[in-house]
């Protein structure tokens, strides 16, 4: 049985005493670590004062890092800096920035490797246009992300990453893929990885659907037996939503 995972994705939002006022809220009321892994990716500036006051139940993302450990790199962030805040987690290929800033699967699988190297959990986001899924090419793109993007991981990194499938036609458009077809995608990563290492690799890797997911759509997502939690961007800014999530990702789970 895999533990749901469930992510929030503040993306560029929310100043520091903003920032607080949520990490307030949420860490007594959020469910035990034992039940649901809980994680807040925020933008680099809070991160430390998260960080400092996360509890045992709460853990801390970043949105992004760079590859190297250090360098002439103007504006850039190690994964080394950021566990030495306390960060747990990094999301890695977004597809924001994956359009606007350059990223590719080249650099994905350089983050991926150094993120392991520094024990920080990516969370590597994958997923289709709406132009290729019309064009009935969603599982090819899948299977050639996967196969870039993992390129020289070790199944025991694989069985811990974790995997957010994001077909971009969902995000931040109010379109969510029906529960079906987020379901169908996940299950297919998972039948790809299991070919790429092993059944056991893919059985114990976690993976999340994000896209446009919000309180009304979020049971039933969860309820998928190949949906492992969720990566949300716009509804996980108010603290009142986000324990609604970790609270339903716990029940569907534990039924
Ligand atoms: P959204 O974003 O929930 O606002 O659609 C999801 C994401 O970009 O991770």
């Amino acid at each position: 049985m895999r533990k749901p995972i469930i992510a929030g994705n503040w993306k560029m939002f929310k100043v520091r005493d903003e920032a607080l006022q949520f990490i307030y809220s949420v860490s007594d009321q959020a469910p035990s670590q034992e039940l649901v892994d809980s994680v807040i990716c925020a933008q680099f500036t809070v991160l430390r004062c998260l960080a400092k006051r996360q509890g045992e139940n709460i853990r801390i993302g970043a949105q992004n890092m760079h590859y190297l450990d250090e360098g002439a790199y103007t504006g850039e962030v190690s994964a080394s800096m950021l566990k030495a805040i306390g960060v747990s987690y990094v999301i890695i290929g977004h597809s924001e920035r994956r359009a606007m800033f350059n990223e590719t699967d080249k650099t994905v699988n350089l983050k991926l490797h150094k993120a392991f190297q520094q024990e920080l959990t990516p969370i590597l986001c994958i997923g289709e246009s709406l132009e290729q899924r019309e064009k009935n090419l969603t599982n090819r793109v899948l299977n050639r992300q996967l196969k870039a993007d993992l390129a020289g991981l070790t199944g025991e990194q694989v069985a811990n990453l974790v995997i957010a499938y994001e077909p971009i036609w969902a995000i931040g458009t109010g379109k969510t893929a029906t529960s079906e077809v987020a379901n169908e995608a996940c299950k297919h990563i998972r039948k790809q990885v299991a070919k790429m290492y092993s059944p056991d690799v893919a059985n114990k890797l976690r993976i999340q659907y994000g896209g446009s997911v919000k309180v009304n759509n979020i049971e039933e997502l969860m309820s998928m037996p190949h949906i492992d939690g969720a990566l949300i961007g716009g509804a996980s800014l108010k603290a009142e939503d986000f324990l609604t999530f970790l609270k339903v990702a716990v029940k569907a789970k534990s039924e």
